[in-house]
C-alpha cells in the first residue's frame, strides 16, 4: 500500500467560514502564501456561497484569480450549488468540491435544501463538472453525527457516497462535521465504503471536538485511506453545525504520518511559522496538540527565535 498521504489543507475555507473576524482577499492570499511557503501542495482556497450567509467567503472568484499559479500544486473550491458552480468555472477552477450532508435537517439548515433535492443538484453538479473537464469531488457532510438528528445512517452514507461516483466524483470525503466520530464508528462506517469502492477513492474529513481526530484518521489509515482534510492551527468550525470546533490540526496530522513514516511531503516544522502567521491574521489562539512541542523544537534549530 502507498506510504504517500495527500494532505489537503482546508484552513482557508473550513478555518476562516466560521471566524469572527472577515479576512480580506489579501489577508486570505497571504494565508495561502504560507501555507504553500511551509510545502503544503493542495488547498481548498475557499468556496462560492452566498456571502449573505457566509460574508467571510465572499471574493473567492478574485482569491483565485491572484493565487500564484504553480503546476505542482491542487487548488480546489466548495461549490454548494449551480450558482457557485457558474462563478467558479468562470473564475477557472480546476477543482470543486461539492457538499451533500447525510440527514435531512441538516441538509435544510446547511444549504436550504432537502436531502433528495440536495443529492440532486450536487449529481447535476459533478455531471456539469466533467462535461467541463473540471475535477469533480463531493462532501458527504455528517457523516457520523449530526447535530440535530443524532447519529447518522451508516447506510445512508454509503448510498449517498455511490450515488456520488456514479454522477463522476472522482473522490468522496466522508466528513465528520462536528467531531463526534471515534475509530470503531470510522470502521463502521469506512469499511463497507472500501469494501465496496476503492480506498484510493475516499479522503477524510475530522474534526478535532472531542480529541479523536488522529485516531480517527489511523482507523482510516489501516483500511487503506490516503488522504485527509485539516486545516492549520486546528482552524475551524462550521457556522451551520452547533458545536462544531476545530478541524484536525495540519501540524498534528503531519507530525503523525511524519513519524510513522508515512509521507506528505511536508516537514513538520515548517508549519510553525505559518500557524504563526495565520495566528496574526485570524487573531485567535491557535495550535493542534503538537504545537507547543514543535514551537520549542523550531526554536532550539533556529537558535532560540521561538523561544
Ligand atoms: N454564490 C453567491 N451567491 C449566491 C449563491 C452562490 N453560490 N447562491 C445563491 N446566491 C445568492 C442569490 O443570488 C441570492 O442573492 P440575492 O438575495 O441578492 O438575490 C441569495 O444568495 C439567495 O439565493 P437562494 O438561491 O434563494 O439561496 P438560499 O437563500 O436558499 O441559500 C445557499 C442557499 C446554498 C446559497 C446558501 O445557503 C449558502 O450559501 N450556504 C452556504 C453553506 C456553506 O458554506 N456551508 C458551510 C460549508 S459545508
Ligand atoms: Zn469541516
Amino acid at each position: 500500500m502507498s506510504d504517500f498521504v495527500t494532505v489537503n489543507e482546508v484552513g482557508p475555507r473550513d478555518g476562516l467560514q466560521s471566524q469572527g473576524k472577515t479576512l480580506s482577499i489579501a489577508e486570505r492570499l497571504a494565508m495561502i502564501n504560507a501555507l504553500l511557503a511551509s510545502g503544503i501542495r493542495s488547498i481548498e482556497v475557499g468556496s462560492f456561497v452566498s456571502p449573505k450567509a457566509v460574508p467571510q467567503m465572499a471574493g473567492t472568484g478574485e482569491l483565485f484569480a491572484q493565487l500564484p499559479m504553480t503546476d505542482s500544486v491542487a487548488y480546489s473550491a466548495l461549490v454548494p450549488n449551480l450558482r457557485g458552480y457558474e462563478l467558479a468555472r468562470a473564475a477557472g477552477v480546476k477543482s470543486i468540491a461539492v457538499v451533500l450532508a447525510a440527514t435531512e435537517i441538516m441538509s435544510q439548515r446547511n444549504i436550504n435544501m432537502s436531502l433528495e433535492q440536495s443529492t440532486e443538484v450536487c449529481v447535476e453538479l459533478l455531471q456539469r463538472a466533467r462535461e467541463d473537464g473540471i475535477e469533480g469531488r463531493a462532501y458527504v457532510a455528517v457523516a457520523f453525527e449530526c447535530p440535530f438528528e443524532g447519529l447518522t445512517s451508516a447506510s445512508v452514507v454509503q448510498s449517498l457516497t455511490t450515488r456520488m461516483f456514479a454522477a463522476g466524483a472522482r473522490k468522496v470525503i466522508i466528513a465528520d462535521t462536528i467531531g463526534a466520530a471515534n475509530p470503531q464508528s470510522v470502521r463502521d462506517v469506512l469499511g463497507p465504503i472500501v469494501s465496496a469502492h476503492a480506498a484510493s477513492m475516499l479522503s477524510c474529513h475530522f474534526h478535532d471536538t472531542r480529541g479523536m481526530a488522529l485516531a480517527n484518521v489511523l482507523a482510516a489509515l489501516d483500511l487503506g485511506v490516503r488522504e485527509f482534510d485539516s486545516s492549520i492551527g486546528g482552524l475551524g468550525g462550521c457556522p451551520f453545525s452547533p458545536g462544531a470546533t476545530g478541524n484536525l490540526a495540519t501540524e498534528d496530522l503531519v507530525l503523525m504520518l511524519d513519524a510513522m513514516g508515512l509521507r506528505s511531503g511536508i516537514e513538520p516544522l515548517a508549519l510553525v511559522d505559518t500557524i504563526d502567521k495565520v495566528q496574526a491574521l485570524t487573531g485567535v489562539e491557535l495550535g493542534g496538540h503538537s504545537f507547543r512541542w514543535l514551537h520549542r523544537q523550531a526554536g532550539k534549530q533556529q537558535g532560540g527565535n521561538h523561544a
